[in-house]
């Protein structure tokens, strides 16, 4: 029984305060449906007052990167030991990592080791371009970045990890995957993890989908076999969206 997981990807939006105000009024609104997991991924400056407007709220914190090093010369990185405390997942594999600072397969794979180094869990997110999907090498691609990015990762730490199929071409823009299209997709991928790990590793992963995810289409995609919950950009940022979309899981999936 997998327990769906509905992360709220802030990306560049909300200061500090702007985030603490937020969740304050978001948290009560969620509050009954405990059949969800429930996080919410604010800018790491944001983090202490999140984390410390949710103390006693059952709403999680991630964070939406985490250097590969552990220490030392990194001008302008964050590791995972300065988020531990703070955030218990963390997003990684970004599309937007991925293009804009340039994050490859080997970076994230080393990423993912370092946030299970220190008891965070990965949101690892992959995604195909609009040229991949429609030569139709939708799960060729995704499986190799999956298999990448999974390298040497075990069995027990596979339990901590949350995946997010997120096709480029559906973030932020509107243009929404076909919801039977993104079970084909995430069910691929849970094929995937049977193939490296088990049948049984595979049957307990949970998959999110991401891009263009809204209150109008999430009953859809949580009604998909294989989709676990979402990974939200643009409607995690209001409080009433948010709170359809947890509404629209816990309808048609909640425990
Ligand atoms: P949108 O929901 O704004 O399309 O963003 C999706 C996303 O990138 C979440 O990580």
């Amino acid at each position: 029984m997998r327990v769906p997981i509905i992360a709220g990807n802030w990306k560049m939006n909300k200061t500090a305060a702007e985030a603490a105000a937020f969740v304050r009024e978001l948290a009560p609104k969620l509050a009954p449906f405990t059949g969800i997991e429930r996080v919410v991924c604010p800018p790491f400056i944001a983090l202490p007052t999140t984390a410390e407007a949710l103390a006693h709220s059952e709403i999680k914190v991630g964070a939406q990167n985490v250097s590969e090093h552990e220490k030392g010369a990194y001008t302008s990185q964050i590791s995972a030991a300065m988020l531990e405390g703070l955030a218990e997942y963390v997003i990684i594999g970004h599309s937007e990592c991925r293009e804009y600072l340039g994050e490859t397969d080997d970076v994230i794979n080393r990423k993912i080791k370092a946030a299970l180094a220190h008891g965070l869990k990965p949101i690892f997110a992959m995604g195909e371009n609009l040229t991949v999907n429609e030569a139709g090498e939708t799960l060729a691609f995704v499986g190799g970045q999956v298999r990448a990015g999974l390298e040497g990762i075990t069995a027990e730490q596979m339990q901590s990890i949350v995946l997010a199929y997120e096709p480029i071409w559906a973030i932020g823009t509107g243009k929404s995957a076909n919801a039977q299209f993104a079970n084909e997709i995430t069910g691929g991928i849970r094929g995937v993890i049977e193939s490296l790990y088990s049948a049984t590793i595979a049957d307990d992963i949970r998959i999110q989908y991401g891009g263009s995810v809204k209150p109008a289409n999430m009953a859809e995609y949580m009604s998909q076999e294989h989709i676990d919950g979402a990974l939200v950009g643009g409607a995690s940022l209001i409080v009433d969206d948010f709170v359809s979309l947890v509404q629209a899981a816990q309808e048609t999936k909640g425990a």
